[in-house]
């Protein structure tokens, strides 16, 4: 096996350097601990990117995964599938009621595509509204739906039919709205952003906004979804369930998936040939979807979230230097009096604890397992404690 420089090296020399990367390489994980090839241990508060929702190689992902393999690897939804139904089956289970029906993709800008494309085909509109602020993913139609304009720089044209409106800002939305509006896409909290939540009304006032315009109202969970906010879905909360919610990320622990959960009028409308995708609901990714729903229920992850959250944001409001701390669940946001995050991004990689940061460079973002307990979450404090 290569020596981590010679991993380094052949990585850096072959692999299109549009990535800043840590500058380790990984070996192998398991829960909240990821280990380098040349033996570092580090917690991994980032959860492998937002993904590993079950924490790394979760041996019943992998008995799922590995059982799937030698069973049937893959053959597209010309076919049915057990183990696809069962994952179908598992996920409209968890959802909000309304939500009924499943297309299953294989990332969160492909579900926030097909989620608009829905959006257009059905309502015969063109425009979407999204938010400044907003991350959807790189492909045209997410990219045009971004608010973050960093990631659209040097890609003229973007795709039509697009505005934005400020994240919070009902009123706006209001007055943007019309006729030829076919949706509004929003993440519920929006993380790349820096973490930020808007107040209550503002998501009930988007279900009435959209509903008297005949708009569909998206959410793009695929940050919040699957357990991170200590529920399911972000989607229910306090009554609101949109039209659609896209999903990707930690739905199977890391095996490549996404999804769009729509209403069953939405999907009454879809016809053959609509929508499709080679790869989506592959059998490798419905079996890691299965079983990483039964780990969240049969290990009281949704709990765990919710319990130690509150524990992680009563220990960090107690840090002096803290100034800070958003969000819900493991979805957090974390600002420092000082200003910048990276030096307590770097003083934590240091202490062997991976964490993220956002767009908005004051904030450090935490996306950990959903299987991080309090002995870990003392480490991190401890070390944060030690750097402030
Ligand atoms: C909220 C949100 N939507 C969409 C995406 C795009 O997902 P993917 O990278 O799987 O295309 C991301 C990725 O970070 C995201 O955070």
């Amino acid at each position: 096996m290569e020596t981590m420089t010679e991993t380094i090296e052949l990585e850096d020399a072959y692999q299109v350097a549009t990535y800043k990367k840590f500058p380790f390489a990984l070996e192998r994980g398991e829960d909240v601990w990821v280990y380098t090839t040349d033996g570092r241990r580090f917690l991994d508060l980032y959860g492998g990117h937002a993904v590993v929702s079950t924490g790394h190689s979760h041996p019943r992902i992998v008995e799922a995964i590995h059982s799937q393999a030698n069973r049937l690897i893959f053959y597209s939804n010309l076919v049915y599938s057990d183990v696809r139904a069962r994952a179908a089956t598992k996920l409209i289970q968890i959802a909000p009621e309304l939500l009924s029906k499943v297309f299953f993709v294989n990332s969160g800008t492909e579900a926030n595509e097909s989620a608009m494309k829905t959006a257009r085909m059905l309502t015969e509109r063109k425009k979407i509204i999204s938010f400044e602020g907003a991350f959807h993913g790189r492909t045209p139609g997410s990219l045009a739906a971004c608010g973050l304009p960093k990631y659209s720089q040097g890609v003229a044209p973007m795709l039509d039919g697009h505005i934005r409106a400020p994240f919070g800002d009902s009123s706006a939305v209001e007055k943007l709205i019309d006729d030829d509006t076919a949706a509004v896409i929003l993440e519920p909290i929006q993380s790349m952003a820096g973490v930020i939540m808007a107040g209550r009304d503002f998501y009930h006032d988007l279900r009435d906004i959209c509903d008297a315009a005949g708009a569909m109202l998206i959410y793009d969970e695929v940050q919040t979804g699957m357990g991170r906010t200590g529920e399911f879905f972000f989607a229910g909360r306090d009554g609101v369930v949109p039209d659609m919610i896209t999903l990707a990320k930690g739905i199977a622990s890391g095996v490549p998936m996404g999804a769009v959960l729509m209403t069953e009028a939405i999907a009454g409308e879809i016809k053959t040939g609509d929508l499709g995708t080679t790869f989506g609901g592959g059998m490798i990714a419905s079996a890691a979807l299965e079983a990483t729903v039964d780990v969240i229920c049969d290990e009281g992850l949704l709990d765990n979230v919710r319990e130690n959250s509150l524990y992680l944001k009563a220990e960090l409001k107690e840090l002096p230097a803290v100034e800070e701390v958003r969000g819900l669940g493991y979805l957090l946001g974390l600002t420092f009096k000082s200003g910048d995050a990276k030096p307590y991004q770097a003083g934590l990689l240091d202490r062997n604890i991976i964490t993220g940061v956002a767009d908005d460079t004051r904030v450090l973002r935490l996306l950990p397992p959903l299987t991080l307990k309090k002995p870990e979450i003392d480490l991190f404090i401890n070390a944060l404690s030690d750097i402030a």
